[in-house]
């Protein structure tokens, strides 16, 4: 690891929304490893867990972001137990893959709730917690199919186009607070979000979550007066212009 991220990492307090899953897991490693204190969100108890026995400093929180109140309820775990913030990275985020004739209503539901409603939720109590120090950096991993179309992701691409309206949005109203916010338009990611995809990709030629985790990295580590507000980053095999 590059000695200028684990100098900026040094005693950093870190959220990862999402560490439960591919990316949001290999982020928490990095920042584990460049000496951050990690605080992991995700519903998920089990996964929870496991993080906390492989990386026994995480805390974590366990927290489903469609709910304002429980998404409140993590920031303020996160002041009680440190009392600082310094980045939310949030990596959470569920796809669902069909025909846009065969979306039932609880689809376009579950994709709005998750990846549009609970990306709110998450920047704009993130925003409050930051501005008291007027400082900190927020990366809303949101992925490529937040500017691009594709076939099967109508519901995907609704929810994803629209965290990128609100993620820049915020930023705009938040730039004078000294609150940096990174959107990422990654491409394919190997991750379990591929496990139960109606779709035929070849895995193998997608990102690996450590990369992903790299550049996440590398804009979180950037120089204090640097802001990068976008970073895209596609696999070889799968370039959008
Ligand atoms: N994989 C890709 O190719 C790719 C590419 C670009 C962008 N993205 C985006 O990047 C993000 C991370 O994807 P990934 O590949 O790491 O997927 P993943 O392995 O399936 O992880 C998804 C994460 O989202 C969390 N999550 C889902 N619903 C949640 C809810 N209601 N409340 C709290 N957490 C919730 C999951 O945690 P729990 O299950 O524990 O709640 C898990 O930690 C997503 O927003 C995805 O859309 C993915």
């Amino acid at each position: 690891m590059l000695t200028e991220i684990i100098t900026a990492m040094q005693g950093k307090i870190a959220l990862v929304v999402g560490a439960t899953g591919g990316i949001g897991g290999a982020v928490t490693q990095e920042l584990v490893q460049a000496g951050a204190k990690v605080v992991a969100a995700g519903r998920n108890h089990d996964r929870l867990a496991q993080l906390v026995q492989k990386y026994p400093s995480v805390y974590p929180v366990a927290t489903d972001i469609t709910d304002f109140q429980q998404v409140h309820t993590l920031f303020q775990a996160v002041s009680d137990r440190y009392g600082s913030l310094d980045m939310v990275i949030n990596c959470a985020g569920a796809g669902i893959m069909k025909q846009f004739n065969k979306l039932e209503p609880a689809d376009l539901d579950w994709m709005v709730d998750v990846n549009l409603k609970g990306c709110f939720y998450v920047t704009q109590t993130a925003c409050q917690f930051l501005k008291e120090k007027r400082s900190g950096h927020i990366c809303n991993v949101i992925g490529i199919l937040g500017k691009h179309s594709m076939p099967m992701a109508t519901a995907y691409c609704a929810s994803k186009f629209g965290a990128v309206g609100l993620t820049k949005c915020i930023a705009e109203e938040v730039k004078r607070l000294g609150i940096k916010i990174t959107i990422f338009y990654l491409g394919g990611v190997d991750t379990p979000f591929w496990d139960h995809a109606n779709l035929k990709v070849d895995r193998a030629k997608m990102l690996s979550p450590q990369q992903a985790a790299r550049s996440i990295m590398f804009a979180l580590s950037c120089d204090p007066v640097a802001v990068p507000m976008e970073i895209n980053i596609q696999p070889e095999s799968h370039l959008f212009f």
